[in-house]
């Protein structure tokens, strides 16, 4: 099926491309803009590789486009009402110019309520579509380029993963890769499952092969995307663990750089503990999302994790790869938290020492279990989020530097926002360094040693 789908999907880019050109004139603009996580992003670069083979072009700015496109997030309701804030202002652009076409997709689609909302308050849209069927984007959008009405369509969910479609990447040196799709963890507080369906593995096979392709153009940082990583591979008609997959990943040449998220705790087995010891590739840094301290407050949210075995885990991934960055994520504020919960949660983030922790205050979706649950003090939680805003801080402060006076290979990634003089690029472990160099290098891994340390990033100097 997938054969056959890749090839209906590029006969409907013809067809858009004829649409579009039809009445000659300038080429039409677009401008897509994303909102959430790294899969997110991964997935507007597919409707950028689609959208530049129809023959549009891209424009970094969104005022002038003739078509815009929100790539939504649906994770916590800021990122809802950050849409909605933007739709309101593009029902005056439509007004004056209806012409304009814009497009909603991404999680956020695959909630009933709001598909509700769109249809009574935001007509204007012209297409809406979700995660399952981001691949038909060219026949959506075909259709939609052929009607006077608002096209939507959301599919509950899928089996099918549809390989070989267009890709334009943001980086030229670094990519992301799907390894698989959707979540089966159902973590009590999260929408995720909902929105993006059951857990899939892609091939090995195809993954590797689109990694091939990506080091005969040029990349050479991998990051490997999945919501649970550490349980790659279950499913497949040959089952492949992560830390295996991982190896057949070290053996493409070309590519320099390895990094994967996320890691669930429950999940990461020894054999990746190895794997990551042995691998000159794999690079020095782990995201291990922590959510709570408090054995209670992990019951409830069903991460099937105790902060013990948590801080075993850490132990352990410490003694095998010492100079390891570990960051996580935490939430405050989740039904029925106390000031003990949230002092078990410091307890950990004191014990571990993370290199930085990205801490949010709960918030509610709906349909999930937390959201049945008694909820909190809007004011009682700001005051803990302080609290353990305030750990994380200290923790990270002790570790910010740690390399100082090291020679450490860096990843040049840019030329620095503010001083074109300087360049910008990552360790392995992800810190940030900045150091004078010529833009040539972008895209290059080069030697710097670490003169200053200044908070989160380091001031060097390139010795080779
Ligand atoms: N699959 C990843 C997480 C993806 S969502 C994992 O399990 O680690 C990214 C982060 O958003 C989560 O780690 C969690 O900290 C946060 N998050 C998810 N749902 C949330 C909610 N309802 N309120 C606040 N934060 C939430
Ligand atoms: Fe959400 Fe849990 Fe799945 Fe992560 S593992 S996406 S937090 S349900
Ligand atoms: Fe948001 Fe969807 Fe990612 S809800 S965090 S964009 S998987």
């Amino acid at each position: 099926m997938a054969i056959d789908e890749t090839k209906l999907q590029h006969e409907y880019i013809e067809k858009c491309r004829q649409l579009i050109t039809a009445n000659g004139g300038a080429p039409l603009t677009y401008h897509v803009t994303t909102f959430g996580c790294q899969m997110n992003a991964r997935d507007s670069e597919k409707l950028s590789g689609i959208l530049k083979e129809i023959g549009y072009i891209e424009t970094p700015d969104e005022e002038s486009a003739d078509f815009v496109i929100y790539n939504t997030c649906t994770v916590r309701d800021n990122a809802n009402q950050k849409v909605y804030g933007h739709l309101g202002m593009l029902k005056a652009r439509k007004k004056k110019n209806p012409d304009l076409c814009i497009a909603l997709c991404g999680c956020m689609m695959q909630e009933e309520s709001v598909i509700e909302i769109i249809r009574e308050k935001y007509k204007f849209v012209n297409l809406v579509f979700g995660t399952h069927n981001l691949y038909k984007f060219a026949e959506l959008l075909y259709r939609s380029l052929t009607s006077s009405s608002q096209i939507i369509d959301i599919w509950k969910d899928t089996d099918s993963i549809v390989e070989d479609l267009p890709v334009d990447r943001k980086y030229s040196f670094k990519s992301g890769i799907n390894i698989m799709f959707g979540c089966n963890n159902f973590c009590s507080y999260c929408i995720v499952p909902y929105v993006r369906g059951r857990e899939r593995s892609r091939d090995p096979k195809d993954i590797i092969r689109e990694i091939e392709q990506l080091s005969r153009d040029g990349v050479v940082e991998v990051m490997l995307l999945g919501q649970n990583v550490n349980s790659y591979g279950k499913g497949l008609p040959d089952e492949m663990s992560f830390a295996e997959l991982l190896k057949e990943v070290e053996k493409v040449e070309g590519i320099k750089r390895i990094r994967f998220m996320t890691s669930h705790p429950k999940d990461l087995s020894d054999e990746l503990i190895e794997v990551m010891k042995d691998s000159k590739k794999i690079c020095r840094q782990l995201h291990l999302p922590l959510q709570s301290g408090s054995d209670r407050l992990l019951k409830s949210m069903n991460r099937r994790y105790t902060k013990e075995q948590y801080l075993n885990l850490v132990d352990k991934i410490r003694t095998a790869i010492p100079d390891i960055s570990i960051t996580t994520d935490i939430i405050v504020g989740y039904p029925g938290e106390t000031v003990e919960d949230v002092n078990e949660t410091i307890d950990v983030i004191r014990k571990v020492g993370f290199d930085n922790a990205f801490t949010f205050i709960y918030s509610k979706r709906t349909g999930t279990p937390a959201a049945s649950m008694p909820q909190l003090d809007p004011a009682f939680v700001k005051e803990q989020f302080n609290r353990v805003l305030t750990a994380v801080q200290e923790e990270a402060d002790k570790r910010n530097g740690k390399l100082l006076g090291c020679i450490e290979e860096v990843l040049v990634e840019e030329i620095n926002e503010h001083d074109a003089a300087m360049l910008s690029g990552r360790l392995s472990n992800a810190s940030l360094v900045h150091f004078k160099g010529d833009a040539g290098l972008i895209g290059q891994l080069v030697k710097v040693r670490l003169n200053e340390a200044k908070g989160f990033y380091y001031i060097g100097e390139m010795i080779e």
